[in-house]
């Protein structure tokens, strides 16, 4: 891995994830890249390109330019905005990911980070502690496309040799770029809400309890999974990965703790159809077992931080 170009670089991920890898493998080797115009400070940071992850031929020129060996693919539509524009879902996360994987397989890169979701599973999965293994039957268009990312990168894998790396990330819990326009969104924008106007209307009824993973934790396992020992390694693309796991009023509760004021209202709209298809928690004994996994933060601890970390940034 020695340089890198991330894809989605200006999303709630990865942004995070670009000044994260600066820091451990040198800014100069780490090239971030959107279809937007960069963030101030990923632009300030290190070297940035304007790129549509399906125009193959602007991102194989960006790949030679930099002579890249591995990438982060983080550009997608994600659940709620896929449900609004399933072509555009489609177009992004399928065509992106065949161009990506086509130009990894061309350039014989050295490692490929793909991530799924948690929305890979479907109302079919067990929900409860949803194992490694299991029915993936999303319904939306971009549980589709998740297991499209799981399966193809697999394939390469074992067709072409292509040391392709990815996750099911649970809902991503982070104060410094706001989501994308999922279903897991409201787990962000209540902090905000608490913080400044002391109330928030979720849109999810209130029992409603997904897996989710505060930044810190996300960032440290995308690392961890792409610096593991390939031998080490019997998954490759789907690896289920645990953080947290809780309700909106548990969440709620626990923001009260911290805000004494706060009230929450539950107003669920098309997006609870959406969060009642998914897993309320996960085993990710595989990814403890192959690669040593193990989460910093639970509900108190990413809450605490979250609350201090959004106050700063509105102050
Ligand atoms: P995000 O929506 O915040 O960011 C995605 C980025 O992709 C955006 O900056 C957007 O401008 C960019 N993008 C969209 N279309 C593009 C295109 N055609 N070419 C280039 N860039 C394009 O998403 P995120 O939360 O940062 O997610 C990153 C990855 O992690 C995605 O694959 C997502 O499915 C996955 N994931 C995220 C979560 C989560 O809770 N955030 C959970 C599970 C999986
Ligand atoms: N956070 C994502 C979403 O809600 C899960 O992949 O779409």
């Amino acid at each position: 891995m020695k340089r890198i170009l991330i894809t989605g670089a200006c999303g709630q991920i990865g942004s995070e994830l670009t000044s994260f890898l600066r820091r451990r493998y040198g800014a100069e080797n780490v090239i971030a890249s959107d279809i937007k115009e960069p963030l101030k400070d990923t632009e300030e940071s290190g070297i940035y390109e304007i790129l549509d992850v399906r125009d193959k031929k602007t991102l194989k020129e960006v790949v030679d330019k930099y002579s890249i060996d591995t990438l982060f693919h983080m550009a997608a539509i994600l659940s709620a905005n896929g449900e609004k524009n399933p072509w555009l879902a489609w177009d992004v996360n399928v065509n992106g990911l065949y161009n990506i994987l086509e130009i990894a397989r061309e350039k014989n890169m050295e490692r490929v980070f793909i991530p799924s979701s948690i929305a890979a599973f479907g109302p079919e999965t067990p929900r409860v502690k949803t194992p490694q293994e299991t029915v993936l039957k999303p319904r939306t268009i971009y549980g589709v496309t998740k297991v499209i990312v799981e399966r193809l990168g697999e394939y390469y894998f074992w067709k072409f040799g292509l040391d392709v790396r990815g996750i099911r990330y649970p809902g991503i819990i982070s104060s410094k770029t706001l989501p994308g326009g999922g279903t897991t969104d409201y787990a962000v924008e209540i902090f905000y809400e608490a913080v400044e106007n002391k109330r928030y209307t979720a849109f999810l009824r209130k029992e409603t309890r997904l897996p989710m993973m505060y930044m810190p934790d996300c960032l440290k396992a995308t690392v961890m999974l792409m610096e593991a020992d390939l031998s080490k390694l019997k998954h490759h693309g789907d690896f289920n990965l645990s953080g947290m796991s809780f309700s909106v009023e548990e969440l709620a509760k626990e923001i009260k703790k911290h805000i004494p004021e706060f009230t929450c209202e539950y107003k669920p709209d098309f997006r609870q159809e959406i969060a009642d298809s998914w897993p309320q928690s996960i085993d990710d004994s595989a990814a403890r077992e192959e690669w040593g996994w193990k989460p910093d933060y639970d509900l108190s601890s990413m809450t605490e931080d979250m609350i201090n970390k959004v106050k700063e940034k509105l102050k």
